[in-house]
């Protein structure tokens, strides 16, 4: 299948909903084609097709999910100039304890997977840096609070840690044909089963205390996809939080 002359091939992971839905959508109507990841259909990724969306099922837990994957795109396309890790779990200590595959879950979604995605993606759909100015994005979502930490989602903060680190590497290994970063959001958007008393608390951590939307987060992926200039960065949007 062709690719269309203008715009950008996007890979998303996750955008069956929130922040993925809202990215797909976002780079879908700036004429980017956009190939989206998902686990089962929900009505948002239906509105998303009907955007233009390539819909692509994955379970990254499974064996051979990068390699399947892989085979998808090649399918659909023909070059991939951004990939965007967004699939995330967000499972607390608790969770973790009483079941421990829950915690290598969080290592898996967060990591190991993107980090084999990505070198699929590069062994199959190669590209060549252009006198030292990368000509792919590779772009791991990270947590505001990876480096603080927190009691209760210990594992959750410590993989989300571990995707800075991957980003740095993979920033050298890549470097110059791909560029690859982070964005490290912090509060962007309430769980509809997080309370007042929650969203009270969470906003008072914030010097710009409002719950500011995925669209923040796609303002940071136009930008890092315009600038040449920036890699093995992560760059936080987090409203000024100070736990
Ligand atoms: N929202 C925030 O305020 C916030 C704050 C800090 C960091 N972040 C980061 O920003 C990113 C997006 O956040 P979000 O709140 O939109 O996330 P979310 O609501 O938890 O959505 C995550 C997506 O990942 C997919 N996913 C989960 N496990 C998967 C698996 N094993 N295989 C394939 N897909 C899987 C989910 O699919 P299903 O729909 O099938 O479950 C869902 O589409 C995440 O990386 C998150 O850690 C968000």
């Amino acid at each position: 299948m062709s690719t269309q002359a203008t715009g950008k091939v996007i890979l998303i992971t996750g955008v069956g909903r929130r922040i993925g839905a809202h990215l797909a959508e976002h780079l879908l109507s700036q004429g980017h084609r956009v190939i989206g990841t998902y686990r089962k259909y929900t009505p948002q990724l239906t509105a998303l097709v009907d955007q233009g969306l390539i819909a692509v099922p994955c379970e990254l837990t499974e064996p051979l999910a990068a390699e399947k994957l892989g085979a998808a795109i090649i399918a659909a396309v023909s070059r991939l100039d951004a990939i965007i890790h967004n699939a995330s779990v967000w499972y607390d200590d608790t969770e973790c304890a009483l079941d421990p595959a829950k915690s290598a879950e969080l290592y898996h979604v967060h990591v190991t997977a993107p980090v084999q995605i990505t070198e699929e993606l590069q062994r199959i759909l190669p590209v060549r840096d252009q006198a030292g100015r990368a000509s792919r994005l590779v772009l791991f979502m990270s947590d505001a609070a990876a480096h603080d930490g927190e009691a209760n989602h210990l594992h959750y903060f410590a993989s989300k840690a571990a995707v800075e680190s991957a980003v740095r590497s993979l920033a050298k290994r890549l470097a110059p044909h791909t560029r690859v970063n982070a964005i490290a959001p912090g509060l962007i958007m309430f769980h509809p089963e997080d309370d007042e008393g929650h969203r009270t608390r969470r906003l008072q951590q914030n010097l710009l205390p409002f719950e500011p939307g995925a669209y923040v987060i796609g303002q940071t992926v136009d930008y890092l996809l315009a600038c040449p200039a920036i890699t093995a960065t992560t760059i936080k949007v987090d409203n000024g939080h100070r736990p």
